[in-house]
């Protein structure tokens, strides 16, 4: 009771004193379940303690993620030489894109009208990118003007699926604004030591507080991995261990609950073969993020993660799996369970589905595992270029590589 009031007199207050402000604070949303430092399922060392304990830039680049990327694209070196030179001839990298917003509500859901804030936030991104690689002023403004544009002209988020929208176009939202803000010395407009009106102001009330209703399975490791970005730009403690705690122990969600510690089927199998591996891939960038906090979340379950990534390569490599139809995800019948085999639709590797290198460069090089079902994944699917959707950041050779 008493955080709603704190929330009505706040919102008043931001009112006050801003051209822009959130419109419509969802009050059945209450307070974050505060996830106490204890010795509950061994998360203590994935927690954090205080806010100075965040590391930027952060989220799926760390300062180091970043001078590799460009020192190998400065020294031609493949794959991030090759990957380079088609991400930058993308629309979404050159300084002349033709911003799209703002708008004051967008909508995804029976009404979907996001287009403009999904090209945008993918050319805030890329122009980010570009500018940390060549240093080049023109890209730092057209990442910066984007993030400002809408950070203090998106009002709202509507539709049942906002937590989508959230989780996927603002994590790319949220990637562009933190190497801006810590690799670019940007500061977002109107900011102000008396509440701001600008893109952190818009992150806390519209993206973070409507993510943080976790939902089942691929659905609900969107709102979790983007809930730890949200969280390490905001340096909110209360969110991040949330966001970690769900990653961990949601009996709905989490890495233990999509994916069978036997065999790496996922919940989602005998639903179809694209959910299957785009959740594979938002886990993997909820890793990410524990990676540049210093957790390693990839290890968690004797490579869990990498189990499942077997799996579902193998199968969708043609190849024949052993399939558990006891092992679906919570609330099933809203995707037309029950499912008595592995589901061949959408089975395949495709590019268009960009979610094998993240894997591939993570266990297979970097971490020198044996994966030969993912390996022989990331050969077939080839270079991640261009896509049409920000489910995935893709461009993989380019931010994934070591
Ligand atoms: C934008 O920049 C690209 C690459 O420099 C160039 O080819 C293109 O003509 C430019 N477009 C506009 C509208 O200026
Ligand atoms: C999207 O749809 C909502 C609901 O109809 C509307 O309020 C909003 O103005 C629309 N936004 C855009 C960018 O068209
Ligand atoms: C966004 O809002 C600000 C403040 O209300 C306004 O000054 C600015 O012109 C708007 N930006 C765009 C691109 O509409
Ligand atoms: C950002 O500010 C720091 C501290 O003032 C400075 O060392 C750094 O060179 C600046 N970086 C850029 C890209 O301007
Ligand atoms: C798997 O089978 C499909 C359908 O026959 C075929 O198009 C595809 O090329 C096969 N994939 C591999 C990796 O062999
Ligand atoms: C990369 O660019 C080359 C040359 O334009 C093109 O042939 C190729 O299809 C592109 N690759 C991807 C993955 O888009």
């Amino acid at each position: 009771m008493r955080m709603i009031l704190f929330l009505v007199s706040f919102v008043s207050f931001v009112t006050r004193i801003c051209n822009a402000s959130v419109n419509d604070v969802p009050g059945i949303y209450g307070p974050l379940p505060m996830v106490a430092v204890s010795n509950i399922n061994n998360i203590n060392p994935y927690l954090k303690r205080s806010p100075g304990d965040f590391t930027h830039p952060g989220l799926w680049h760390s300062h180091d993620d970043l001078e590799r990327i460009r020192t190998n694209v400065l020294s031609n070196k493949d794959p991030w030489a090759s990957t380079f030179a088609n991400f930058s001839t993308d629309t979404f990298s050159l300084s002349n894109y033709t911003m799209q917003g703002p708008h004051g509500i967008i909508s995804r859901g029976k009404i979907s009208n996001y287009t403009a804030f999904a090209h945008d936030a993918r050319a805030a991104w890329q122009n980010a990118l570009m500018w940390y690689i060549t240093k080049d002023q023109a890209h730092w403004d057209r990442s910066t003007t984007i993030i400002d544009a809408w950070g203090s002209n998106l009002t709202d988020i509507i539709g049942i699926d906002r937590s989508l929208l959230i989780g996927l176009d603002g994590d790319l939202f949220v990637n562009a604004a933190e190497i801006m803000r810590w690799e670019g010395n940007w500061t977002e407009a109107g900011a102000s030591w008396r509440g701001g009106s600008g893109f952190s102001n818009q992150l806390y009330w519209l993206f973070s507080r409507q993510a943080a209703v976790i939902g089942q399975a691929n659905y609900g490791m969107v709102s979790i991995k983007s809930l730890l970005s949200f969280a390490v730009y905001l340096e909110d403690v209360t969110m991040y261990n949330y966001a970690m705690n769900s990653f961990i122990n949601d009996p709905c969600a989490s890495l233990f609950a999509m994916y069978n510690s036997k065999t790496g089927q996922s919940v989602e199998s005998g639903r179809d073969q694209s959910h299957t591996m785009s959740g594979i891939a938002w886990t993997a960038y909820a890793a990410r993020v524990g990676q540049t906090q210093g957790v390693d979340l990839y290890k968690l379950g004797d490579d869990l993660l990498l189990k499942a990534s077997e799996y579902t390569a193998a199968y969708n490599l043609n190849e024949t799996v052993s399939y558990d139809p006891d092992w679906h995800r919570c609330e099933a019948v809203l995707v037309g369970a029950p499912w008595p085999t592995i589901s061949e639709y959408n089975r395949g590797i495709s590019n268009t589905q960009p979610v094998w290198d993240i894997m591939y460069y993570q266990y297979v090089v970097k971490r020198k595992l044996k994966a030969p079902w993912t390996t022989q994944a990331q050969r077939e699917e080839g270079q991640e270029g261009a896509v049409s959707t920000n489910d995935h950041p893709s461009w993989g050779g380019l931010i994934w590589a070591y």
